[in-house]
């Protein structure tokens, strides 16, 4: 166990097993960001609840169910890609390598990967980095079915963990950041992540990233409002979770959910619709707002990319390309980057 893990004082941590550790902040540290942010986030004009807190254990469940729609192309895509890596990926590792994944989520693409790793070594030491306590779920049955298996979970922002992960130790890392999470950035705060994702790695270092490309809008904005209405249930969702841990009185029959494509700015832009004139109150933030008729309450943009911007993006953050795959159909990638 290394000693930069055990002097930081923001994290508990819970050993399960000899194989399964992990470390959450603590309470405190979450409650109060989340009590701030969303202040400061619906007490303006323009009003957005940030989508990392569609997270919570319902909504983590919700989206494993998105992941599975007929309409959601992009989780079977991705799984469809990370199978033609098992042959190619292998010639860029070897035994050296620790798994760290960013949202870690489901495991079905970890295992991908794992089965890839566990072929090259007798033991594997994978390190999942999910706001969400999903993640000690899976951990678990990862365990089951993995013999040689080490965890290490961080429950925390993916901010939180590479900062965690940062001069951790010497072994090289394969970080994997799948299901176009980063397309849930804004540009900016996407390219000053890729820039921090690129100074924790240490040279020999991999990054395997999963993107969404650009395609038609019918398919797109059918995969963000599917026909069984799960969607909408993870959009609400987020003002249920905001009821339940910072007292608010949001009544949800008075929201719509609402998923559109902006052609110019490359993104499906996700809403909760206000259906009547409305005035809410958040207690712990010390917040009481208005809403009018169909004002919007950003919660998702979900960037899609060509695939010269991806390049142009990876090289500008300090990485070079190792190759980069694709489906059939060219609607979704897997680039792999070394640091430059
Ligand atoms: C997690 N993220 C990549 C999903 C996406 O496609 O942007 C979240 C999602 N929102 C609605 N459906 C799925």
């Amino acid at each position: 166990m290394s000693n930069t893990i055990q002097k930081n004082l923001d994290y508990k941590k819970y050993v399960v097993s000899s194989k399964l550790q992990y470390f959450k902040p603590h309470a405190t540290k979450i409650q109060k960001t989340y009590a701030e942010e969303i202040s400061s986030s619906l007490n303006r004009d323009s009003k957005f609840i940030d989508p990392k807190y569609f997270y919570d254990k319902k909504g983590s469940d919700l989206f494993e169910k998105i992941c599975s729609l007929p309409e959601y192309y992009p989780t079977r895509t991705e799984i469809s890609i990370l199978k033609q890596l098992r042959d190619e990926l292998p010639s860029y590792l070897d035994e050296n390598f620790r798994l760290v994944e960013l949202g870690s989520g489901t495991s079905v693409k970890t295992r991908l990967i794992l089965d890839i790793l566990v072929k090259l070594q007798d033991t594997t030491e994978y390190f999942p980095i999910d706001i969400s306590e999903i993640l000690t779920e899976s951990s678990e049955q990862l365990l089951k079915d993995y013999d040689g298996l080490h965890i290490t979970g961080l429950i925390d922002t993916y901010e939180g963990g590479l900062q965690f992960l940062k001069n951790f130790d010497d072994k090289k890392n394969l970080i994997i950041f799948l299901g176009s999470s980063f397309g849930n950035f804004s540009p900016n705060d996407g390219y000053k992540f890729l820039q921090k994702i690129n100074s924790t790695m240490k040279h020999g270092d991999l990054f395997l990233i999963g993107l969404d490309l650009v395609k038609d809008k019918q398919i797109l904005e059918s995969a963000y409002d599917d026909s069984q209405g799960i969607t909408a249930e993870f959009n609400l969702n987020i003002l249920s979770r905001i009821n339940d841990e910072l007292d608010a009185d949001f009544s949800l029959k008075n929201f719509s959910h609402y998923a559109i494509y902006n052609e110019k700015k490359q993104r499906v832009e996700m809403y909760l619709k206000s259906l009547v004139n409305q005035s809410v109150i958040v207690s712990k933030s010390n917040l009481l707002f208005n809403l009018e008729k169909d004002e919007l309450i950003l919660t998702e943009h979900s960037h899609k990319y060509k695939l010269s911007q991806i390049s142009k993006l990876l090289h500008s953050t300090g990485f070079q390309i190792k190759q980069t795959w694709l489906d059939d159909k060219k609607h979704f990638s897997l680039t792999l980057a070394s640091k430059n």
